[in-house]
């Protein structure tokens, strides 16, 4: 399969092609990148060899439609996707997230290309900390914060593309990742690092709220099977039931990490702060028997915090930039 990887710089999508390469080696990777803060070449270094990367951006009509034209199928990880920027800046998320999914769906139509659209449970909205319900897909769309909105508009984009041209795409709506290669302005590596470098962890609130956490790796391999196996037009939901409120994440990777559990700054909470997000990911299981391997979160943490520990040189440029960043909005 020749696969156009959009977002392939990026953390999600670094990985697939590291496991693509690895698994699949019959397949011909290029990968669509705009290189942003969040992207970068050293992600896809231990790989360069095997695949064609393309400074680009998803917004540019006319490099999406040559890139397309030469691929069997497209896989759309590339977006903005920290919610923390998005409340300070949202236009760029509009460009990315809306515009540039709307690029890449006229070229897939133009072409008759298979699409696979990588979204997020944010689209559905926050549930209750005590609701014995999670997400499926027939949960309505609700989204809170102005990223979860852009890739709320995404979705529905594809959808329409499907219906109303036969564009044959698929959607993944996937919980929250964890591993290798995540920026460190999310929560995990941004904890990690931050003791790493002598900081103290920084928990938005009371530490309530509550994750679905997912292996990269795993949200990765139902990716590939969906794209597979998948049925045109539908919705997959992908989780590994790893709900975990943030506070004993935090005390998780302190404990692993040597130090004391209250070890930890209270800061301010973010604007809008969803409460608890849930998959039901049975459709996964029983449809594409699909099932996660990382089962094990402290087990997935202890290789996390290990990863960060071993590369440094990955991380540590963009540490102090980050960190700025969130002293001025007193995070
Ligand atoms: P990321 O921020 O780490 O990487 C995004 C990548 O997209 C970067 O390499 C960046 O350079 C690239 N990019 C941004 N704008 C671009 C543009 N205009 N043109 C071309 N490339 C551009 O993101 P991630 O965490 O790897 O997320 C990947 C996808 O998975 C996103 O669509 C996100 O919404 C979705 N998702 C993420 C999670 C999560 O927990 N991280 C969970 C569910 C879904
Ligand atoms: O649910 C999937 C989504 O998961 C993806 O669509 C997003 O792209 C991805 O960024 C992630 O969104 P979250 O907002 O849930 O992730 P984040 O890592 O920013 O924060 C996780 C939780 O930790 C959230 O409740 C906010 C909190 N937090 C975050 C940071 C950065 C803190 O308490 N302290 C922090 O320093």
């Amino acid at each position: 399969m020749r696969l156009l990887v959009t977002g392939g710089a990026g953390f999600i999508g670094a990985n697939f092609v590291h496991a693509t390469v690895r698994d699949h080696p019959e397949d011909r990777v290029t990968v669509l990148d705009a290189l942003t803060y969040a992207g970068s070449r050293e992600s896809l270094a231990p790989v360069e060899n095997d695949i064609r990367l393309v400074h680009g951006d998803i917004t540019d009509r006319d490099l999406v439609v040559q890139l397309v034209g030469e691929s069997d199928a497209v896989v759309h990880f590339a977006a903005e996707t920290h919610v923390d920027n998005a409340l300070a800046q949202p236009e760029p998320f509009l460009r990315t997230n809306v515009i540039g999914t709307f690029t890449v769906l006229e070229a897939v139509r133009s072409h008759g290309v298979r699409l696979h659209h990588v979204s997020t449970d944010e689209v559905y909205g926050e549930l209750a900390l005590d609701s014995p319900r999670r997400f499926t897909e027939s949960t309505p769309y609700n989204p809170s914060s102005p990223y979860a909105s852009t890739k709320a508009a995404a979705d529905m984009l594809v959808r329409a593309w499907v219906r109303s041209y036969g564009v044959r795409a698929t959607i993944s709506n996937c919980s929250n990742n964890y591993g290798p290669y995540q920026h460190v302005e999310k929560f995990i590596p941004r904890q990690i690092t931050n003791v790493l470098t002598g900081r103290r962890p920084k928990l938005y609130g009371s530490g309530a709220n509550v994750r679905d956490w997912i292996h990269v790796d795993d949200h990765n391999n139902a990716v590939r099977r969906i794209l597979t196996d998948g049925q045109i037009g539908r919705t997959y939901l992908i989780g590994a039931e790893g709900e975990r409120d943030n506070l004993s994440v935090l005390r998780t990777i302190l404990r692993l990490m040597g130090r004391d559990t209250d070890d930890f700054d209270h800061v301010t909470d973010r604007a809008g702060h969803d409460l608890r997000y849930a998959i039901d990911p049975s459709p996964l299981y029983d449809e594409l028997l699909w099932a996660p391997k990382h089962t094990d979160l402290n087990e997935g943490l202890r290789e996390t915090i290990d990863w960060y520990r071993a590369n440094e040189s990955w991380w540590a440029p963009m540490k102090d930039v980050v960190e700025a960043g969130y002293a001025e909005r007193g995070q």
